[in-house]
């Protein structure tokens, strides 16, 4: 039913903005309407912290997310995040509220030497609050996480763990640059069980050069095995400007994929993974009652979330954030009707099409033309009715951002253009 895939729900969030488009005005905010937003917030929104960490320690080969290699140290920066958090620790907007959840992501967070995250952390706590029920994640890789680290993370409250693993793959490793072979991955995995007592969740990368079934099944029982509380497993998105993408243009190897190649990896993973795990959305899946991934369910729900550090993006009330550099900031106005459309959309992670829960959310006409659509699904094998549900299988599953944004199309069109 479709030729080109959105991989990731940055894609179908990119595919949605265009659909959107005709129908909205943008706007361009000033920083004087960001602090007018800080000193004068309704305090009763949910909300999350995003810390961005612009740096590891090597760069794998796939990547190009926002990230250099470090090279003199994070000193700088740990002083520039902690007079951020003593800046915004002033304004009614982080005095009025705890964070529901907070996420450092990167690049890599555990680049910070002990005493640089001791420093961070402390100020972190000192300058702003978390609710009672909390999460706090780390992004990490396991070669810069030490025991050390581990036990400074832990007295902050981080109880969340987002380790990359991407494959267990010795050849694969190899080949995305990573750090440890499979042994030494197992290892420190078990070690860590042992010693965290928060959720323990990890990235897993699928349909990369050459890899076999039997890697891509490896993967999926060891991801059981170790007991991962969810793991994420994206199919290779080969970005441009990362060292593969100019490897395969220099014709270092060759890399032509099919959809069916693709397809047969993903459902490998999916038929290889036991019964104590269950979809949490497109890409995850979760150790049944364990990781609550409550960073994005609040953010698919619309929550704020409040960016730090350089190249953080977020949005907080009707504002788009981006971090630029220290001394550049954009801001951008999010009118309402993006909003619920990207709710939306974000309810469409999910995996299942609940038409209560569209009922309250588009208009009867639409619902007709949502549920004909669903119907051309089930008859296609992409999803299964199960009463008021519309659940997506495996291949439903490969190409859910497809049908969210086919299904987003044919709503907003009709909302927009039938309903005037
Ligand atoms: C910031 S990284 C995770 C933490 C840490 N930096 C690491 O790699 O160990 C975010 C995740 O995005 C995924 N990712 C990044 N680039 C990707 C790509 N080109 N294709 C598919 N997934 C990708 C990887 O699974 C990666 O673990
Ligand atoms: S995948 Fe993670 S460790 Fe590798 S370069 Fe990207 S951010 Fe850094």
């Amino acid at each position: 039913m479709f030729e080109s895939r959105y991989r990731s729900h940055h894609d179908s969030g990119r595919a949605l903005k265009d659909i959107l488009e005709p129908y909205i005005e943008s706007k361009r905010l000033t920083k004087k309407d960001f602090e007018e937003v800080m000193d004068s917030y309704p305090k009763n929104d949910k909300r999350v912290l995003y810390v961005h960490t612009p740096y590891c320690d090597k760069l794998c080969t796939f990547c190009n997310l926002n990230r250099k290699l470090l090279q003199n140290g994070m000193e700088q920066y740990t002083n520039y995040i902690v007079s951020e958090f003593e800046r915004i620790g002033k304004t009614e907007y982080i005095k009025s509220k705890p964070f529901d959840a907070l996420y450092f992501g990167g690049g890599t967070p555990t680049t910070y030497s002990e005493s640089e995250m001791d420093k961070l952390l402390n100020s972190l706590t000192k300058n702003l609050k978390y609710s009672e029920d909390y999460e706090f994640t780390f992004e990490t890789t396991l070669h810069n996480l030490t025991d050390e680290k581990l036990k400074i993370m832990q007295n902050y409250g981080v109880n969340r763990l987002s380790i990359g693993i991407q494959t267990f793959s010795d050849r694969g490793r190899k080949l995305l640059n990573r750090t440890y072979d499979q042994k030494e991955i197992l290892k420190r995995l078990n070690h860590l069980r042992d010693i965290f007592d928060g959720h323990m969740c990890i990235d897993i990368i699928y349909a990369y050069p050459d890899q076999t079934e039997e890697e891509v099944i490896n993967d999926a029982k060891l991801t059981c095995e170790v007991m991962a509380d969810s793991a994420s497993f994206y199919s290779l998105m080969i970005q441009p400007g990362s060292a593969l993408a100019s490897m395969i243009e220099n014709g270092k190897f060759k890399f032509e994929r099919t959809n069916e190649w693709e397809i047969n990896l993903h459902n490998k993973f999916l038929e290889n993974i036991n019964n104590n795990y269950e979809i949490l959305e497109l890409s995850k899946i979760r150790r049944k009652n364990r990781d609550r991934y409550r960073y994005i369910t609040l953010r698919y729900d619309n929550a704020d979330t409040f960016p730090v550090g350089i190249g953080a993006g977020g949005n907080v009330a009707n504002m788009g954030v981006f971090n630029m550099s220290p001394e550049m900031q954009f801001y951008s106005y999010t009118d309402e009707i993006s909003k619920k459309y990207n709710k939306i959309l974000g309810h469409m992670q999910y995996a299942k099409y609940d038409l209560k829960y569209f009922e309250n959310e588009i208009s009867e006409y639409s619902m007709d033309l949502l549920e004909k659509r669903l119907k051309e699904y089930v008859k296609n094998d992409y999803a299964f009715e199960d009463e008021n549900k519309y659940v997506l299988t495996n291949e439903g599953l490969f190409w859910g951002n497809n049908i969210a944004v086919d299904l987003l199309g044919l709503i907003i069109k009709n909302e927009f253009e039938f309903n005037k």
